[in-house]
């Protein structure tokens, strides 16, 4: 199963997204393919936000060798599930979406709250850690083959 992490610079929330959720899968056993990518544009080709490299290696987690790049139409193709961080992410990528069943593979992480954006506050990173790692724990219990 392919799974997408979306937030709106790719360098903060959903590259710790993407590196907690491949964490758990690969724990469980699970054969998932997680990747992630930002609605904007600004800052592709760089590493992730050295505050989230920081937060993930706290928790035993490296995502440095992260590549940001920006969401594209074809995601709809090559993923089952995008997930986002809030509601103008959502509604960035729904706008993209070519049909129903692509709009339908777009939820937000945490369901029904939103992961705020950590970018302009040092002292968010490891709090956005821990929502990240809530929702991804969530996500793993609902598609695991065995729940
Ligand atoms: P992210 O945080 O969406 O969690 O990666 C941001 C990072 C950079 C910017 C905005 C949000 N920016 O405007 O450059």
């Amino acid at each position: 199963m392919k799974l997408l992490m979306v937030c709106l610079g790719n360098i903060c929330r959903s590259p710790l997204a993407e590196g907690i959720m491949q964490h758990l899968a690969d724990g469980q056993g699970l054969d998932w393919q997680v990747d992630s990518a930002g609605t904007g544009s600004w800052h592709v080709g760089e590493g992730p936000d050295r505050r989230s490299v920081r937060a993930a290696r706290n928790h035993g987690i490296d995502i440095s060798r992260q590549v940001c790049r920006q969401f594209r139409r074809k995601d709809f193709r090559d993923f089952d599930h995008i997930f986002v961080m809030d509601k103008y992410n959502f509604s960035d990528v729904l706008a993209m979406a070519p049909d129903e069943e692509a709009a339908a593979k777009v939820k937000l992480l945490l369901g029904d709250r939103e992961v705020p954006d950590p970018y302009y506050d040092d002292s968010q990173f490891e709090p956005v850690f821990v929502l990240i790692e809530l929702g991804c724990k969530e996500i793993v219990k609902q598609l695991s083959p065995d729940s």
